[in-house]
């Protein structure tokens, strides 16, 4: 049987490749579980840097598995908390980018999402057509992208189900750059690897605050910030940066 994502390590980078492409990599459980689990111990090595999550030409996904879920009862979805496996990718602390290719949609459009980078190939469509199945976004779309992008853009595509191309994903701010197709993975590795040279206390401290912006009041995300810079202080890797910047040269971090 086929591997439900395709797991490459490169280094202090982890190339994640979702791999249904006949099914345009709808997330099915198999794909949630083999995520949850595989990564997990992942994240925890102080050898990896960054993880690039990417799916096939065609699609990044093109959603959680309809045909898995169509027949479910309220009190199936409820008791097994159905979807709950995605908090664990979400919660991953290495840093993420989407690299994203074809259809971003419904749940692929959130996967992406909880990413902390997303790069589109300017073939990249991205949506949340749940309005269309009778159902509404159900892995963190209604929240993640009103944030990201603000209410009117969010309302527009869960209302319409419509799909949006990468120039208007990029306009709104759901991306951070588009990039000819065939240059996707080249790109997205060579920003993973850039990320991943550095401290990863830093690197970890640089996401929390920056999603902290996204949770609360600037004055409480300030006062976050200024304890997280402070807290780097008590890092090798910050005498390190800052001697290599002082000597002229390149600094090795070690993740201490
Ligand atoms: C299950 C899917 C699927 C999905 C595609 N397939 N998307 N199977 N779940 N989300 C399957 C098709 O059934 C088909 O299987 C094969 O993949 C190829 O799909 P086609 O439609 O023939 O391909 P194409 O013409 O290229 O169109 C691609 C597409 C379209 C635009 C992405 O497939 C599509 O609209 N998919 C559904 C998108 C969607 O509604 N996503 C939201 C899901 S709900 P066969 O066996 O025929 O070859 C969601 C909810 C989150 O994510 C939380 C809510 C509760």
């Amino acid at each position: 049987m086929e591997k439900p994502i395709i797991v490459e390590r490169q280094g202090r980078v982890v190339i994640v490749r979702l791999n249904r492409p006949a099914a345009r990599n709808a997330l099915n459980s198999e794909i949630m579980l083999a995520l949850g689990n595989e990564l997990a111990p992942l994240d925890r090595d102080p050898g990896v840097g960054c993880f690039v999550i990417t799916g096939s030409d065609k699609a990044f996904a093109a959603g959680a598995d309809i045909k898995e879920m169509a027949e479910k009862s309220f009190s199936e979805m409820y008791n097994d908390d159905f979807f709950a496996g995605w908090d664990r990718f979400a919660a991953l602390r290495t840093p993420k980018i989407a690299a994203v290719s074809g259809y971003a949609l419904g749940g692929g459009c959130e996967l992406a999402m909880m990413c902390d980078i997303i790069f589109a190939a300017d073939t990249a469509m991205f949506g949340q057509p749940e309005i269309k199945l009778g159902v509404i976004p159900g892995m963190g779309g209604s929240q993640r992208l009103t944030r990201l992008v603000g209410k009117a853009k969010a309302m527009d595509l869960i209302l319409t189900g419509r799909m949006m191309d990468a120039t208007e994903a990029e306009r709104c701010g759901l991306v951070a750059r588009i990039v000819p197709a065939e240059r996707l993975m080249a790109e997205a590795f060579q920003a993973a690897e850039t990320i991943a040279g550095y401290g990863k206390a830093a690197t970890t401290a640089a996401r929390e605050a920056v999603d902290r912006a996204l949770e609360v009041g600037q004055r409480e995300g300030i006062l976050f910030e200024r304890r997280l810079f402070h807290a780097l202080f008590a890092t090798a890797d910050q005498k390190e940066g800052m001697a290599a910047f002082v000597e002229k040269r390149s600094p090795n971090f070690e993740g201490k």
